[in-house]
């Protein structure tokens, strides 16, 4: 589907989201092949947003999340704009994933790392299951957009995390590039 017949679609939260992403795939290049996996399914905006750049994407969230950010009907939304065959699900825990070191090219945590309870694990597992050159991205909210989802959504949405905290002993070289919305730490292993 168009892209633009998807935004239409999905309202206004996902467009403006898509928007921000799609402006950070443009610097992220990824070869259309590429193995991906996005941290933290929630509403699907991260999965679905790929899958409608004509990737195929592995997702997933903590088994047994009870909380308001989780279990969020992505599919509902990737089936209503037909990309629900490009994206997989499986449940996983960040903090100890259940894939062999070296399994993807990037790795995405969009909206995510700041609902982990041990960020510091996540990354660590991050930078094992991503491949010589592979990238993590992470995209967290800027204070405006906190300010906006407290405001529109969750009141009590805890604060955005600076990932570049847990990069200290695996020193992967960063980029950072930020949009209206998120705040975008490209990290990737040197080799
Ligand atoms: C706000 S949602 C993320 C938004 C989503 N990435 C999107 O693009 O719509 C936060 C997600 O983090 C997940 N999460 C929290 N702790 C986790 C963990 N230890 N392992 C995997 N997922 C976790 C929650 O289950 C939830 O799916």
């Amino acid at each position: 589907m168009d892209k633009s017949d998807a935004k239409k679609l999905l309202g206004g939260e996902f467009s403006f989201v898509f928007d921000n992403i799609d402006s950070l795939l443009q610097e992220i290049k990824m070869e259309k092949n590429s193995k991906i996996l996005d941290v933290g399914t929630g509403e699907g905006k991260m999965a679905i947003a790929l899958a409608l750049n004509d990737y195929h994407v592995l997702t997933g969230e903590l088994e047994g999340d009870e909380s308001k950010y989780a279990k969020r009907d992505w599919f509902k939304s990737a089936k209503k704009v037909e990309v629900d065959h490009l994206i997989t699900y499986t449940p996983f825990d960040a903090e100890k994933m259940p894939f062999e070191d070296g399994s993807f090219d990037v790795v995405f945590i969009s909206g995510a790392l700041h609902h982990i309870e041990d960020g510091q694990a996540a990354y660590n597992e991050s930078v094992r299951v991503i491949k010589p050159k592979g990238k993590i991205c992470i995209f967290e909210p800027n204070l405006r957009a906190i300010g906006t989802i407290r405001e529109k959504k969750f009141a009590d949405h805890p604060d955005a995390v600076d990932p570049r905290e847990f990069n200290h002993t695996h020193k992967l070289s960063l980029e950072i590039k930020k949009t209206s919305f998120y705040d975008a730490y490209i990290f990737q292993k040197v080799n």
